[in-house]
């Protein structure tokens, strides 16, 4: 390597390293990209077509006893102006079909605006979702600050004719565009939900000075009048939602005889329509209670006259105690009801695990440590949804710098919060599912890929996800070579504006810990994206989030002292043009992994 190399080396390295603290030091102050101000797009300002605004001063009538805004108002509120929004896409009248987890981020005092935005990211058939922000603002200092952010989805009422076929979305700016291409991840994962629970359910805990679960059950009965129903008759999503709070609310208040705070709302599903003159009854009782924090299920039905009850919703809400100094007090534990109680109990800590794997996994914030997570298969599904996600936000970058071109192999990077990525793209004349297919199979990326030594599938987890093993050779003369484990998650496009995606990140697994002959090393993001330019003609862009461990490949050409991306591309281009007749399909590997579940739930 000689000294011109190695001092490129070193500023790339310098550059990361300072990248980890001053991302360390501005994590805190991150800031929300919906409260910029609108776009501009060929000079004029562009606002959204399905963009509904609400502002709500919070009186005293919407607040509970403690001068708080009641969760269930603010529900109300958020529901109305999301399907508002949903209905202005499709043009006809919308109901609500669910609302993903909702983490709340602070209170709301009495006094101070409640701001509402609510749009759609994306259509599907009948379905949207409907991302919403909302911020609280104090107009006397004129701050304004996040309070949650949500999605839901939204179903345009079937006609006589049938399910309704909804106009798609069209992204115009950046931001647009990542939230169209994640909405399809969201709504796969709201679709696998259930499923999950079942897979996780774990042994009833003894405590002998538990609560009886029994001293918080609450049942409540409600008549839908016209106030509580929309322009449809249908009552309001955010009404039963608001209804079941307070219910909940009680049950909590129940366990901790004080005021609970409602930290957490986990997916609602409206599983059946009610109307005006539905009488609506609303159960809760506490499901669990952990070390700081208790879960509370609610269920509502609806009957009218001598019919039989129909379910209309359940919801799990995740209350905390605040002492004086807001922090969360120390719970007492619940001991479950027989039989239903039981089941409920272990199911609460199975949601409890879903939803720390949700929040960690899926918040994408790759530049935190450590970088690799365990994988398992019961967060299997956020893994792959945040692996696939970081990629596709990477996709939506538009600061990309041309940095080197060789025979129109064109290798770009972007530094965004001092961090280093990137990408390179090129053409091929052979089908874009072929190619997908080719180079989904990481263990042939060593017939083109000089740097892949060796690679063997550990566990292909199901049609879309595969780990491998990839060992690498050491980029110095004296060095141990590295060693990646590598979650390879592959995607086929939802429509014609998504590509072919291959997305790949580092995990961690039990069966696989780090050995003294290489050196660990990690991938933060990683992969292909594969787009369909004709019947014959592709365009592939390879992508790289640059780690310690990758720099040392491609500094060198990123400061335009070799052009080793070329040789290796090219090389690719000869290996897809050589196979692109060849009948590939990944085989389903009989191999199957041991795997322990992530950090234990029953305790915080
Ligand atoms: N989360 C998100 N979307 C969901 C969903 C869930 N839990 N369950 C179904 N959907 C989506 C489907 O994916 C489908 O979308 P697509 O057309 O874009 O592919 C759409 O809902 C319709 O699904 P379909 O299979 O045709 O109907 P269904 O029998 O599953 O019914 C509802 C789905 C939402 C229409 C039905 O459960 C319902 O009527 N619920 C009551 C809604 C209501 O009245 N809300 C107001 C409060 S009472
Ligand atoms: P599950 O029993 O599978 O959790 P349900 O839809 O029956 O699903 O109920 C959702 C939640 O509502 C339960 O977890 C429980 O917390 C609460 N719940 C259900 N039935 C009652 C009841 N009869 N009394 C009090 N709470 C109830």
């Amino acid at each position: 390597i000689s000294k011109k190399q190695w001092k490129v080396t070193s500023f790339c390295w310098c550059i990361f390293l300072h990248s980890f603290l001053f991302l360390l030091v501005t994590m805190s102050d991150w800031k929300d990209p919906d409260n910029v101000p609108d776009p501009q797009i060929n000079g004029e300002s562009y606002r959204n077509p399905t963009e509904v605004k609400m502002s709500q001063i919070v009186l005293p009538c919407h607040a509970n006893h403690c001068g708080e805004l009641s969760v269930g108002q603010l529900l109300k509120w958020m529901d109305s102006t999301a399907c508002l929004s949903a209905e202005r896409h499709a043009g006809c009248s919308c109901i609500t079909a669910s609302v993903d987890d909702i983490h709340f981020e602070h209170t709301i005092g009495v006094g101070k605006v409640v701001n509402i935005i609510a749009k759609v990211n994306r259509a599907f058939t009948s379905s949207m979702e409907v991302g919403i922000l909302v911020t609280c603002e104090d107009l006397y200092t004129d701050k304004q600050w996040k309070v949650c952010h949500a999605f839901a989805t939204f179903v345009a009422r079937r006609t006589e004719a049938g399910k309704v076929q909804l106009k798609q979305v069209m992204p115009h700016t950046q931001m647009e565009q990542m939230e169209y291409s994640l909405a399809a991840e969201r709504r796969r994962m709201r679709l696998i939900h259930a499923e999950i629970i079942t897979d996780l359910l774990s042994k009833c805990q003894e405590y002998e000075d538990a609560v009886p679960a029994e001293r918080t059950r609450v049942e409540s009965v409600e008549l839908v009048l016209p106030p509580h129903a929309n322009h449809q008759v249908s009552t309001f999503g955010g009404q039963i939602m608001a209804w079941m709070e307070n219910v909940a609310t009680i049950a909590a208040c129940r366990l901790c005889n004080a005021h609970p705070t409602l930290r957490t709302i986990d997916m609602f599903h409206f599983r059946g329509p009610s109307h005006i003159g539905d009488r609506l009854v609303l159960k809760a009782i506490v499901n669990n209670a952990f070390k700081h924090s208790m879960e509370v299920g609610v269920c509502a039905e609806a009957y009218q006259g001598g019919e039989p009850l129909r379910h209309i919703n359940s919801a799990f809400m995740t209350f905390e105690v605040l002492d004086s100094d807001r922090k969360p007090r120390t719970l007492p534990r619940i001991r479950p009801e027989p039989v239903d109680g039981k089941r409920r109990y272990q199911e609460a800590v199975a949601r409890k695990k879903i939803r720390l794997d949700r929040k960690y996994i899926m918040s994408c914030k790759q530049t935190q440590v450590p970088l690799s997570v365990p994988w398992d298969q019961s967060n299997q599904m956020y893994l792959s949804y945040n692996n696939v996600s970081a990629l596709k936000l990477m996709d939506a970058r538009n600061n990309w710098v041309l940095t080197s071109e060789k025979n129109k192999v064109r290798l770009y990077t972007s530094e965004e919060n001092q961090m280093l990525c990137f990408k390179v793209e090129m053409h091929v004349s052979v089908p874009a599912e072929q190619t997908f297919h080719l180079l989904s199979d990481l263990r042939r990326r060593k017939e083109w890929d000089q740097h892949y030594e060796e690679c063997e599938l550990i566990n292909q987890a199901d049609e879309e996800d595969t780990l491998y093993r990839v060992t690498t050779p050491s980029a110095s003369k004296w060095g141990k070579g590295m060693e990646f484990i590598l979650l390879a998650s592959r995607r086929k496009p939802c429509d014609a504006r998504d590509p072919y995606l291959i997305a790949l990140r580092s995990v961690t697994l039990p069966t696989h810990p780090p050995t003294e002959d290489y050196t660990r090393g990690e991938v933060l993001c990683a992969g292909f994206t594969i787009w369909e330019e004709s019947s014959s003609v592709t365009k592939i862009t390879y992508y790289n989030q640059a780690t310690p461990g990758v720099l040392p490949y491609i500094s060198t050409d990123i400061a335009g002292l070799s052009s080793s991306f070329y040789s290796a591309f090219s090389a690719c281009s000869h290996f897809l043009e050589a196979n692109k007749d060849s009948l590939v399909a990944l085989p389903l590997s009989t191999l199957q992994l041991d795997s322990t579940t992530t950090a234990s739930t029953q305790e915080e």
